[in-house]
């Protein structure tokens, strides 16, 4: 719910539990107030920071009360006498000139606008959005500030529009989608920290300093090394008490957030697009709009914060015809056999994958190329090894009564193809010995006729075929901001302008099946990537022990069912064994798959395959639409468990991992959480019924998880009788 109280002019932004609590102040900014749990009154004012504070200018001859650097604000603009760290940095022709924004007029209304161009949360029906516009007289410039209110899940969007009004050109040199003000420093910083095979493993928790701390990514993707997630919580907040701010980016490309502690001590967040390189000029009447960004507040702890998330992510990022369908359990060509793929190796694939309960054979990397070294960009398919071409391989794969799904890797190009050799000038780079990895350049999608050249070239060397999910790969860094064609400031943003472009196309021209993301493994596992995919390829190291790390450092800011795991021979990473039964249980956390030779399995083997496949959609609907619960965290411990309970109480699933063998696991206790403790409960492995009032307050005895069968790795399915 939206309120303005108009004597006050106090905007108050409120969900489910939270409110966010603005103002026009006596100057015609935009004053922040508060943000926290939810409060009645509108008119908190009283709360207003008016020290005086020497030295800081302002243009307030008369009102020597008035302190630009201690107030909080809802955008504050480099050059408008707040000297701590800008939300804006813009100029006009050249100048750095003063910028003053005024409030001039809002709007509330039900469901949002769009955002051209890129991914942003779907309305619900309460959803209600607020549309600021401020402006700055002197160089002709209006910024919209809009923020969106999604009650239920507790979370609020924010972006801003900024636009030229006058007649000289405007440069936009930083941008930040959300700027809030926060009383105090006394904060924990939270981020996910990562690398290639090892992405959103180590949830970072820091104490917040006097200065800045910089969250960002600069490589053109949100990256394996860092995640536009972050979060301020309170010191002493843990996994269910305390509180905690998180905030997110519906983003994918270079990233920048901020916290940082002004000379007061007070806490500034600031999220958006990178600013570095950035140099957008805006001719007269132009506009540009910013990513989205959203927020949530959490009274519970950080595993309510993750809940808020789950749900937005499920009710307002991901494409509702997808959100909670049942997923289709692929085997995926790759660590099956790398590069040396063919049709034969696909069908017999294929011809045993019934017998595992898999319904989805997906032909990853290798149809139109031997190697990384050549044919990407020229999506030509290999007839030698795949003679039918994709459609009659499709075709085949379907009369087996499965589904068929395909790998592509649309915005790179080989250096050795036939595209870059016609076209050099397609990629990106600022030299003309473009920098290289994996053999490939990535292709300038700045430019309309790339975007459409590379939708072409796929949409009609698939044209007919019946594909029923794609894996779309992104397996590089951007590393040089340069084109051909667009301004060097621009390139970054234009680029991921035009990967959402050619995503969205291909999508509808292929039947707008459904898409796992991708990129070398998890680099980019983000909100902007969900929105066009259900779900995103976790991470390239499949080894269940490491995974275990990635998975629930992931989990901190996605769902699980967008967290897509394969049980694979699991030691492709580290060379490490693990038990059939740990592999599916850490597998089955998320979108379950599998990616190994079924060639090399026995029948036995397939046949507990199949059992997991068979366990796995009884319990999937848990995994779509239920909520999470960490119970032990793998850091600094030897277990990870979680427990996955029914929006309405009536079934729980509990997951006990043991990573490391240890002497006193059989008597430890674990209470669970999340369910309703009036509602008794039958622990579907042993029989016994206990109400919910027990097992969250006496708990479960970890001996008795596995009576029938020692084994590092257990499932317990808990049913409302
Ligand atoms: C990336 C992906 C892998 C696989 C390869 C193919 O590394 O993460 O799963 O698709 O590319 O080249």
């Amino acid at each position: 719910m939206i309120r303005f109280n108009q004597d006050e002019k106090v905007f108050h932004l409120q969900t489910k539990n939270t409110s966010y609590v603005f103002c026009v102040s006596d100057f015609n900014s935009l004053e922040h107030l508060y943000y926290g749990k939810k409060i009645h009154d509108d008119n908190i004012k009283h709360i207003s920071n008016r020290q005086i504070y020497g030295h800081v200018a302002h243009e307030h001859r008369e009102k020597r009360d008035f302190n630009a650097s201690v107030q909080g604000f809802e955008i504050s603009p480099f050059n408008s006498g707040d000297i701590r760290t800008p939300s804006v940095i813009y100029n006009c022709d050249g100048n750095l000139d003063c910028n003053r924004l005024r409030y001039r007029s809002h709007k509330i209304y039900k469901g949002r606008k769009q955002i051209d161009g890129l991914p942003y949360s779907r309305p619900l029906k309460d959803t209600e959005t607020l549309e600021i516009i401020l402006t700055d007289d002197e160089n002709q410039v209006e910024f919209t500030l809009y923020y969106t209110v999604f009650e239920g899940a507790d979370v609020i969007a924010r972006h801003q529009t900024v636009k030229n009004t006058g007649k000289s050109d405007v440069t936009i040199q930083k941008f930040a989608s959300a700027c809030i003000d926060f009383y105090g420093m006394n904060y924990d910083v939270v981020t996910l920290e990562g690398m290639y095979i090892y992405e959103r493993a180590m949830v970072s928790r820091e104490k917040l300093k006097r200065g800045t701390f910089k969250n960002e990514s600069l490589s053109g993707t949100s990256s394996h090394n860092k995640n536009p997630f972050i979060a301020i919580c309170a010191p002493n907040a843990d996994e269910d008490n305390g509180e905690v701010y998180g905030f997110n980016l519906v983003y994918s490309g270079n990233f920048s957030e901020e916290v940082s502690v002004s000379f007061l001590g007070d806490t500034r967040v600031l999220l958006g697009m990178s600013d570095v390189g950035l140099y957008w000029t805006l001719k007269p009447t132009q506009c540009l709009c910013s990513p989205e960004a959203i927020m949530t507040y959490s009274s519970e702890g950080l595993g309510q914060m993750s809940r808020n998330f789950h749900d937005h992510v499920r009710s307002s990022i991901i494409e509702e015809e997808f959100v909670y369908s049942p997923r289709p359990i692929v085997i995926n060509s790759w660590e099956a056999s790398y590069f040396a793929v063919s049709e034969e190796k696909v069908l017999q694939l294929a011809s045993t994958a019934k017998d595992c309960g898999i319904d989805t054979v997906v032909l990853d990397d290798g149809w139109f190329r031997p190697n990384d070294k050549q044919g990407l960009g020229d999506w030509r398919t290999d007839k030698q090894r795949f003679p039918s071409g994709i459609s009659g391989l499709a075709d085949k794969i379907h009369a087996m009564g499965l589904k068929f799904g395909l790998w592509l890797e649309p915005e790179m190009v080989n250096e050795n193809s036939e595209l870059y050799k016609k076209h050099p000038d397609y990629v990106l780079t600022t030299s003309k010995n473009p920098l290289i990895s994996r053999s490939q350049y990535v292709l300038d999608l700045t430019r309309d006729e790339v975007v459409n050249e590379i939708a072409n070239r796929i949409s009609q060397e698939l044209e007919g075929a019946k594909i029923d999910y794609i894996k779309w790969d992104f397996n590089r860094y951007v590393c040089e901001a340069g084109s051909y064609k667009t301004a060097q400031g621009e390139v970054y943003h234009r680029q991921m302008l035009g990967s959402y472009k050619l995503l969205a196309t291909l999508k509808q021209r292929l039947g707008n099946v459904l898409f796992e993301t991708c990129c070398g493994g998890g680099g980019r596992f983000d909100l902007g990537m969900l929105y066009y995919s259900p779900q995103i390829w976790t991470s390239d190291n499949t080894d269940p022990y490491a995974r275990v790390f990635i998975q629930n450092g992931t989990s901190m800011a996605y769902p699980v069912s967008t967290i897509s795991c394969h049980f694979t021979k699991g030691d492709c990473t580290s060379g490490r064994q693990s038990t059939y039964d740990f592999r599916y249980n850490v597998a089955s956390f998320g979108a379950y798959g599998y990616e190994l030779d079924l060639s090399e399995y026995s029948a036995e083997d397939k046949e507990i395959f199949n059992g997991y496949s068979k366990n796995y959609r009884e319990i999937e609907e848990l995994n779509l639409k239920g909520d999470l619960f960490r119970l032990i965290s793998p850091e600094n411990s030897s277990f990870y468990s979680y427990v996955k309970v029914s929006k309405k109480k009536d079934k729980a699933l509990l997951t006990f991992l043991e990573l490391n063998a240890t002497g006193f696991v059989e008597s430890m206790v674990l209470r669970l959480k999340g369910l309703d403790p009036d509602k008794a409960y039958k622990n579907n492995q042993t029989g016994q019924v206990l109400y919910g009032s027990t097992l969250l307050n006496v708990g479960v005895r970890i001996g008795d998880l596995f009576r029938e069968k020692r084994c590092d790795g257990y499932s317990v399915l808990f049913t409302e009788v």
